[in-house]
């Protein structure tokens, strides 16, 4: 008795070994460098890797004195650390599509990108501008468990009060 059960476990287990990509999850790969979540984590949440391609990483990594009105400016060997990780976890072009300022002097934004407004299209305008969300970066404002890097349609909790899934 119980086999089915535990065959449907051992399955589990190795389709989570097997690391298959979950849109919902959005842990942060293993070897982030000490100071991505300390300096990338301070003014907001340290975003996921796989959510920008790498070319738009290294645009963000190499203004980051100017950055979105913001000065995050790290030293050389910091940077470089930070930069090599990110870029080492980041999002395949085929399935971000790229955040469309590569031609132009603007940072990159991951919230531009063709899939994050693929995954957002039902979300209404208002939610976007409510004071305490104040623009789509804002991930936890929302997601309640994107701390742990978990975005499961169950956990998101609108800033008026109402679950998603109601
Ligand atoms: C001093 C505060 C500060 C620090 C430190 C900081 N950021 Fe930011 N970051 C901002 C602000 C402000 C914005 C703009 C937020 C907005 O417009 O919603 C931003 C936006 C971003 C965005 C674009 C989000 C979007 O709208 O899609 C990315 C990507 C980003 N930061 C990455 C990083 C990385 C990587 C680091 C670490 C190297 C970092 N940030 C450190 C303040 C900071
Ligand atoms: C204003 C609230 C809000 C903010 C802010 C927000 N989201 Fe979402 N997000 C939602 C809602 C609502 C859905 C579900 C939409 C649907 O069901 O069509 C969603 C869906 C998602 C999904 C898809 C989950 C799945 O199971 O397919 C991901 C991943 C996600 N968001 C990531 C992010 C990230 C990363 C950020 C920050 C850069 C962010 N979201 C900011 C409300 C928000």
């Amino acid at each position: 008795m119980g086999t089915p059960g535990r065959l449907a476990n051992l399955l589990f287990l190795s389709l989570s070994l097997a690391g298959v990509a979950q849109a919902d999850d959005l842990r942060l790969p293993a070897g982030a460098p000490a100071a991505f979540q300390n300096e990338c984590g301070a003014c907001h949440l340290a975003f996921p890797p796989r959510l920008l391609v790498a070319e738009d990483w290294r645009r963000v990594m190499a203004g980051l004195d100017r950055h979105y009105g913001d000065n995050a400016g790290l030293d050389a060997p910091t940077r470089r650390a930070i930069e090599t990780y990110l870029v080492g976890n980041a999002g395949k072009p085929k399935k971000l599509g790229s955040s469309g300022t590569a031609a132009s002097d603007e940072a990159p934004r991951l919230t531009a990108t063709a899939w994050f407004k693929r995954k957002h299209h039902e979300v209404p305008q208002a939610y976007w501008r409510h004071a305490e969300v104040r623009g789509p970066s804002n991930c936890a404002a929302c997601h309640k468990q994107a701390v742990a890097g978990s975005y499961r349609e169950r956990e998101i909790v609108m800033p008026d009060g109402h679950r998603w899934q109601d």
